[in-house]
Formats: structure tokens, C-alpha cells, sequence
């Protein structure tokens, strides 16, 4: 976050690049979905292979589009505002999510060719050359610091590029509620299980039986056996004539115990800072498996520190892990429960009806808010408690897809 006493950041950018860049801003960002839009359909077409490795169905939704041409236009906006709030934590969530991937600096010659390519095919003869050079400027300084996050990222997992997966055998499947599974896998290569951190992520790759190689992330939602690590899987289904979710549905329908996934390190910033200030823990629907993972490790090493858990959910049968995290938070010496169901089972008395409500629930002053759900439920957990005076810089979430948030406010800098 800016500071008041912090002199305001010097831009990375050339002096010549700095003036072009600021008066082409508001015009590269007023076509920035058009350009992305064209940059993936070209980038494919001249490389095929990446279509593995990207979520194609982020691609038929266009999240992905969005999210990358929001993150450039938000880098170019701090490149040019030097008082604009830090960038750190949308450059560190790129980083991981690209980690998780395995994604390495020789393909950001490939993202930024066509790239560059597509602002030229969408704005025409508006760009100049010096308006192409500026750009590609702040391409490339985005690059570098991404590429450099992401070499201290793998260093740290001890992982290469190349290699960004381990196999993991099923050793159980758990049936948790008519759409969720919980997969609990194992290392297959009989090593050890990386460190994780509660809250964290894993990209999980599969081969789908037409042939083609999808990731998708899911938290890694328990750690309780030492030795292995479970995700909690929901069903999408598609609405309005959309298609089923590939990978959920695969997962669903064809694993069992016995099959192998490839597995990637643990990854994510969504995870506790090192204090004891009390916790809630506001997720919906599969937001809920980020929750499981924090209250284990509450009561595994902190059962002083306080919890609220709040979970709003369509129906208490579609609550996933409710039991598992209400027996955890028997074992911490503070904490409170509270469930909202859109419909309400008769003679449910401990839930509350309708969408999630936090305007009077009793809150600690020092309170630290981890959420995790669709975006309108972050939206309105955010806004109520903002209103409730919790600063923004205690407010973290979780977006389960290409983060449309992030550039749009800095919830996550700085908490
Ligand atoms: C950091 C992170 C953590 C996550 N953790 C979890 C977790 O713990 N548990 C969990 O269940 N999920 C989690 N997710 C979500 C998960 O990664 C997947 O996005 C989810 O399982 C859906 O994947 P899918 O392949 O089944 O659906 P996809 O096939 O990717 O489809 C996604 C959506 O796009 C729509 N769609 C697809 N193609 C089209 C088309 N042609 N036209 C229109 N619409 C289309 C589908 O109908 C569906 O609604 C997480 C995501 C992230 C980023
Ligand atoms: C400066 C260059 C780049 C920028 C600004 C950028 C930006 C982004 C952003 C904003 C996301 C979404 C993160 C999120 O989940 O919130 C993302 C994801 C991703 N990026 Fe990049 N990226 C860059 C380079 C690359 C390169 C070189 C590759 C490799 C070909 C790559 C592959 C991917 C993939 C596969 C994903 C996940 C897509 C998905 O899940 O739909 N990116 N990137």
C-alpha cells in the first residue's frame, strides 16, 4: 500500500518510454480485452503445444483474456504512477499460478511477440514505432521481474521448469457430498511430501480420454496424514447449455484408488501470516476447502488463537467438510461456527437463511479475514466488513480462477 511517508517509487521505464506510455495508457486500455483477445487464437495457432498448458476452459469463458489484459494495464498504470498502491501482490500471484505451471523464460518470447503483435493488429496505424518500442518496454520489464520471481519460486520448491509435476497415487476417495470428492493422494515416487503451507494450491494435470492435457488448481484442503495430501473436488456443471467441467468431471467419473495424477509443488500466497491475531474464515461453496486446511493447522499449532468460521453454501447438504472442520474446532479453545443455506432445512435452528450476512456477528478489533467464493460473495464479505472499520490490508481472498480482482483493488497487499 502507499504510504505517507514513503517517497513516491522512481519508474522503471526510459524518460522517452515514460511520456509515451502515459499519453497511449488510456487508449491501450480502453482495447486491452480486444488485444488479449486476439493474442491467444494467434499465440495458438503458432504454437500449439500450449494449449496443454493452458485452462481451456478459462479460454472459452475469456477469464484468462481478461485477467492477463488487466494485469498489463495495471503494471503500465504503476510503471506510470508512482504513487499508485504496490504491485507485489498481483506480480506474486502470477508467478505462482505460471510456477505451478511450469511455465520458463524462453516462452516469454513467444507471449510477447504475439503479444505485441495483436496491439498492433487492434489499434493500426496509431502505433508508431516509438508507441510499439514504449510498449514492448513494458512487456518486457514485466517479463523480467516475473521470470526473476519465478526462478526464486522454483529454487525454493526445488523444482525445474521442465519437470513442474511429481506423480501422486490415490490412496483414498472420499465421497463428501452428491458434487464433491476428496482425493487423497500420495507421492508414487516414495518421497517425501513437499512443504505446504495451509491455504496452498497444487496444479493437477490430466489426460483426458479425447486426447488432450489439461491443469487445473485445486487447495490442497488437508494435510492430516503426514505423509500424503487431499483436494477436495467439486462437480461443475454447466448451465444455460455451457458443457459439463472437463477436469471435475473427469475426476470424478473416471479416478479411483490405485490411478496416478501428476501433481505440481504447492503454490499460492493465500496462507497465515506468522501472528496470533484472531481469524475468520469466510468461504462459499468450494471456498470451503481453503478453510479445512487453516483450521487444521490452527489447532495442530495455535489452539490459543481464536476462529470464527462463516460459510454460506445453497443447501446444508451440499456443505462439504462441514463435520471435518466442526470436529477440528473442537480442539481450539475459541471458536465459533455460523452456516447460512439459501434454502433452509425445517427445524434447522443453528443456520441462518439467505446469503451471508456478517453486519452483526461479534468481531475482535485485531480480526484478520481470509475469504474465499464466487467473486459477489468476496464482494460482499469485503464491503461489509469495510463497513464494520476492518481495514482492507487485514481482508485476503482467494479467486478459484484467473484473478479478475486483482487489478481492480489491492485486497491482498500488505495483510
Ligand atoms: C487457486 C485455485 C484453487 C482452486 N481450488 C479448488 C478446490 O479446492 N476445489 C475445487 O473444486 N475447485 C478449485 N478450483 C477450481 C478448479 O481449478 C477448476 O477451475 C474447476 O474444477 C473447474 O474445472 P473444470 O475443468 O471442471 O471446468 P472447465 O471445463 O474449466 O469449465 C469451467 C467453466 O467454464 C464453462 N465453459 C467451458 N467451456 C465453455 C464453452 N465453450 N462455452 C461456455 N462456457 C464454457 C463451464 O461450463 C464451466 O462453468 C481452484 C482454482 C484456483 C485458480
Ligand atoms: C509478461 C508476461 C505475462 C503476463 C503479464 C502474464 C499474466 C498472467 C496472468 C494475469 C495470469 C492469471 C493469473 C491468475 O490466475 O490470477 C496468467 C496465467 C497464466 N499464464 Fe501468464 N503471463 C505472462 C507470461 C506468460 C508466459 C510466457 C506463459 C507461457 C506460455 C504464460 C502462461 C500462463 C498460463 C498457462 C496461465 C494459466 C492460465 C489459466 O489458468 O487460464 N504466461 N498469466
Amino acid at each position: 500500500m502507499s504510504n505517507l511517508t514513503e517517497a513516491p517509487r522512481p519508474s522503471l521505464l526510459s524518460d522517452q518510454s515514460l511520456s509515451v506510455v502515459q499519453a497511449t495508457a488510456p487508449v491501450v486500455a480502453a482495447h486491452a480485452d480486444e488485444i488479449t483477445a486476439r493474442f491467444y487464437p494467434r499465440m495458438f495457432a503458432a504454437h500449439p503445444e500450449l494449449l496443454r498448458v493452458f485452462n481451456q476452459g478459462n479460454q472459452a469463458t475469456g477469464e484468462q483474456s481478461k485477467a492477463l489484459a488487466g494485469s498489463v494495464v495495471a503494471y503500465a498504470v504503476q510503471l506510470i504512477d508512482p504513487e499508485a498502491p504496490s504491485f507485489d501482490h498481483v506480480m506474486r500471484r502470477i508467478a505462482y499460478k505460471h510456477v505451478s505451471l511450469g511455465i520458463r523464460p524462453e516462452q516469454y518470447t513467444i507471449v510477447g511477440e504475439h503479444l505485441l503483435a495483436s496491439v498492433g493488429e487492434i489499434l493500426g496505424d496509431a502505433v508508431t514505432p516509438e508507441i510499439a518500442a514504449a510498449w514492448s518496454e513494458v512487456y518486457w520489464l514485466f517479463a523480467l521481474q516475473l521470470v526473476a520471481e519465478e526462478a526464486r519460486l522454483y529454487q525454493e520448491a526445488n523444482v525445474h521448469p521442465s519437470q513442474p509435476t511429481r506423480p501422486y497415487r490415490v490412496v483414498r476417495r472420499i465421497e463428501e457430498t452428491a458434487d464433491v470428492i476428496s482425493l487423497v493422494l500420495e507421492p508414487a515416487d516414495g518421497g517425501a511430501l513437499p512443504a505446504i503451507a495451509p491455504g496452498q494450491y497444487v496444479s493437477v494435470f490430466v489426460d483426458l480420454p479425447d486426447g488432450d492435457r489439461q491443469p487445473r488448481q485445486y487447495t490442497v484442503s488437508s494435510t492430516a496424514v503426514r505423509t500424503r495430501l487431499q483436494i477436495t473436488v467439486r462437480r461443475v456443471r454447466g448451465v444455460n447449455g455451457a458443457p459439463d467441467g472437463r477436469v471435475s468431471s473427469y475426476l470424478h467419473d473416471q479416478i479411483e484408488i490405485g490411478d496416478q495424477l501428476d501433481v505440481s509443488a504447492p503454490a499460492g500466497d493465500f496462507v497465515l501470516t506468522p501472528t496470533d491475531s484472531p481469524l475468520l474464515l469466510a468461504s462459499a461453496g468450494a471456498g470451503i476447502t481453503t478453510v479445512l486446511p487453516i483450521v487444521e493447522h490452527i489447532a495442530r499449532t495455535q489452539p490459543q488463537r481464536p476462529v470464527i468460521v462463516a460459510h454460506a453454501d445453497r443447501r446444508a447438504q451440499d456443505h462439504a467438510l462441514r463435520d471435518t472442520v466442526l470436529h477440528l474446532g473442537r480442539e481450539i479453545d475459541d471458536f465459533t461456527s455460523y452456516t447460512w443455506y439459501e434454502t433452509l432445512d425445517e427445524g434447522d435452528t443453528r443456520s441462518r437463511q439467505g446469503f451471508i450476512d456478517l453486519s452483526d456477528i461479534p468481531l475482535p478489533n485485531d480480526i484478520q479475514v481470509f475469504t474465499c467464493g464466487p467473486l459477489p460473495f468476496m464482494r460482499l464479505v469485503r464491503s461489509t466488513l469495510l463497513d464494520r472499520g476492518v481495514p482492507p490490508a487485514r481482508i485476503r481472498y482467494e479467486v478459484f480462477g484467473p484473478d479478475l480482482w486483482a487489478a481492480q483493488t489491492a485486497p491482498n497487499a500488505g495483510a
